[in-house]
């Protein structure tokens, strides 16, 4: 494109975390742009900028995507949700209560990708193994943990999900 050339520039509408947004965007702008600059969720971090660390995973219809590697505008029309719409008011979502309590994560880089993912499996696989939490966030590098403390906030996760379900099972008996 020459210096003089006109920019691109597109009407992208989504909904993100449960809220319409709408924002003028040029056409080349990733969805990690829009979500941390035009819409100011940076819970979403960037690592790479290249599709390989996974800290800029969120959640496309409910699938995890990499948020660096997508255009704003593929994401029209569509529901995106952010480490910003796990939680339910002052409630913590299975997967950060766990990891809290596992004590999972040290710097937090990785930590809204890795959150995003697990919420994912969990979604699809409420009594997920070791393996199965290894291989959900095979794609989530973290620099700092060693990924045990992790693996076992997820599973810890997945129990906080299962006696949720359970409570409210019975309270509907
Ligand atoms: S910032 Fe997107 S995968 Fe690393
Ligand atoms: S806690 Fe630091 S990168 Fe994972």
């Amino acid at each position: 494109m020459s210096a003089t050339e006109p920019r691109t520039e597109l009407d992208v509408a989504v909904e993100v975390n449960g809220e319409p947004r709408r924002a003028r965007v040029e056409a080349r702008r990733s969805l990690a742009e829009l979500l941390r600059d035009d819409l100011e969720l940076t819970g979403t971090h960037l690592g790479c900028e290249h599709g390989v660390c996974g800290s800029c995973t969120v959640l496309l219809d409910g699938v995890p995507v990499r948020s660096c590697l997508m255009l704003a505008v593929q994401a029209e029309g569509r529901s995106v949700v952010t480490v910003e719409g796990l939680a339910d008011g002052d409630r913590l979502h299975p997967v950060q209560q766990g990891c809290l309590e596992r004590h999972s994560f040290q710097c937090g880089f990785c930590t809204p990708g890795i959150l995003l993912t697990a919420a994912a499996l969990l979604d699809a696989q409420p009594e997920p193994d070791e393996a199965a939490v290894r291989e959900a966030i095979s794609g989530n590098i973290c620099r700092c943990t060693g990924y045990e403390s992790i693996v076992d906030g997820i599973l810890r996760a997945a129990e906080i999900a299962r006696e949720a379900a359970d409570g409210h099972a019975g309270e509907g008996a």
